[in-house]
């Protein structure tokens, strides 16, 4: 803990009457209305740099969304339980939401079409259509790792970190297609230079540096849990945290990315998070669904399970198709059953958070101005509290703005949701322990990896590790496999 700053002789508005000198006005007047002086509280200390770079990030706020937000936290104060507590205005919850329309389920319809579709998928790439976009910038809390979610090691024999896992298999699709497959790399202000400098120390897993573009998020500042005063991160800095999966959409924007892949004749963008190794990206199946549909926006999803999965679903409002997150879906909503009594979720489309978006839809949404909402997540932020100490809560102590990108759903002509097999697909990694951490996704890892073993006519023997290359086809491994067909230690099949 840093030793305390001397606290400054503050009049009752946070500020020291006497000392206040130079604040701007209008800021000073704004923010007293909204009772956040206190970030004027060490003023008097600053030097002129100091002061100047305050004013910046203060005239950078949005104030009237700041304002909801406060109000929002002194109203739901105590009471709010959730990770993801607003997701939208419950005026927006109709009482009677509807499963999505246009679905693709995995039935046998489905193993039917899927060559067709592959193949669409497949011509869609190999004509350079399709990019990757990865979002990348969380803060992992949960997981309580310091170091960008991408660096962790998830490779169940190499501990492969994160970002290799999910860009091998690009580098697998773009030699198999040979196709120019470009990869957007979405960062934060917190994980941009570990980001950067990982991809340049290890080449880029082997994708042309050329084809690897990164855009930073945006930031947006971050509330007591319990009063709705904003952090301070130093005593001229206010505590502000990542926008959101959502700061996508404006980062793409400001950093030109939009014009950029339109002008090398990319045509849609296949969206996944880092933090899910079982995402299967540019599946070219998934890509062809979206094509034969001509659907804006494609969504892979999963069976929800129980009413109580703490998963977002999509829905029909009646009007247009939107992803409700858990937290704000209606106890009797989310138990409805179809038909009922059935024990079958009405709304049963689990989002994986894997999205198919054309980008023809993201430049009109663009020209229209379209601005997503903001939502609350509480997390646990690092702050300079009133006695100038530095705090690292343990537990939730924020509430954090955040932009999510599904809010571009509504906005779509034509939505499309894909089914996927919830045991392939849905391997997030979020807690430290428990569910859908470290130890589950590995199990899940070696699972996969050994069903495919076994499939080409191996065997893995209980309690040893898996892990295959992704740049290994089936031919490959079945040749691997022939040599030593039971597998008793930890083993890569791998180059
Ligand atoms: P989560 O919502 O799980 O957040 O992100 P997180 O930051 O990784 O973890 P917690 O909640 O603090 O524990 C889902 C995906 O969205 C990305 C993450 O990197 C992850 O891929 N994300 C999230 C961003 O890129 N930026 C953000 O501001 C938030």
């Amino acid at each position: 803990m840093a030793s305390p700053l001397r606290i400054p002789d503050r009049g009752p508005s946070g500020v020291d009457a006497r000392c206040d000198a130079g604040i701007p006005a209008d800021l000073r007047n704004r923010l007293e209305e909204l009772g956040q002086a206190h970030v004027f509280a060490w003023w008097p200390q600053l030097s002129a740099a100091l002061r100047a770079g305050l004013v910046r990030q203060l005239r950078e706020l949005d104030f009237d969304s700041l304002e909801q937000s406060i109000a929002y936290v002194r109203r739901s104060g105590s009471n709010r339980t959730g990770q993801a507590d607003v997701g939208l205005p419950a005026a927006n919850v109709a009482d009677e939401l509807q499963p999505p329309r246009d679905v693709i389920r995995q039935d046998a319809s489905f193993r039917r079409h899927a060559d067709h579709w592959r193949c669409l998928g497949e011509q869609s790439m190999a004509r350079g259509e399709v990019a990757a976009v990865v979002v990348a910038g969380g803060m992992g809390t949960r997981l309580g790792w310091p170091r960008p979610k991408g660096l962790f090691p998830v490779g169940p024999v190499t501990g492969k970190p994160l970002f290799q896992w999910h860009v091998e298999q690009i580098v697998a699709l773009r030699g198999r297609l040979r196709a120019a497959i470009p990869l957007v790399v979405m960062t934060s202000t917190f994980t941009h230079e570990a980001t950067v400098q990982a991809f340049a120390e290890h080449r880029c897993w082997g994708l042309p540096p050329h084809d690897v573009t990164f855009v930073c998020q945006g930031e947006a500042p971050a509330l007591d849990r319990d009063t709705g005063r904003l952090l301070m991160a130093a005593p001229h800095r206010l505590a502000t945290a990542p926008d959101g999966h959502g700061g996508l959409f404006g980062a793409l924007q400001r950093e030109g990315t939009l014009e950029q892949l339109r002008r090398r004749g990319v045509r849609r963008l296949f969206y996944f998070q880092i933090d899910n190794p079982g995402t299967r990206v540019c599946d070219p199946e998934f890509v062809g669904c979206h094509l034969a549909r001509r659907a804006e926006v494609s969504v892979r999803v999963i069976r929800k399970q129980t009413p109580e999965e703490r998963v977002g679903v999509v829905v029909f409002d009646g009007r247009v198709h939107r992803i409700v997150e858990y937290i704000d879906l209606p106890r009797r909503l989310a138990e409805a059953e179809a038909p009922p009594g059935s024990g079958k979720l009405r709304l049963w489309a689990g989002n994986t958070a894997v999205h198919i978006f054309e980008l023809d839809f993201l430049v009109r949404c663009a020209r229209d101005g379209v601005e997503l909402p903001w939502h609350h997540t509480t997390k646990a932020i690092p702050y300079f509290d009133s006695t100038g100490r530095w705090v690292r809560p343990t537990a939730p102590n924020a509430v954090k703005l955040e932009r999510f990108i599904f809010d571009l759903l509504p906005f779509a002509r034509r939505v499309l949701v894909v089914e996927a097999d919830r045991r392939r697909e849905y391997l997030p990694l979020k807690n430290r322990v428990g569910e859908n951490s470290p130890h589950t996704v590995r199990q899940g890892l070696i699972s996969l990896a050994a069903e495919r073993i076994q499939r080409l006519g191996g065997e893995v023997a209980a309690g040893t590790a898996v892990e295959i290359d992704p740049r290994w086809n089936d031919e490959r491994l079945a040749r691997a496999i022939a040599q030593t067909p039971r597998i008793t230690t930890d083993t890569y099949f791998g180059d």
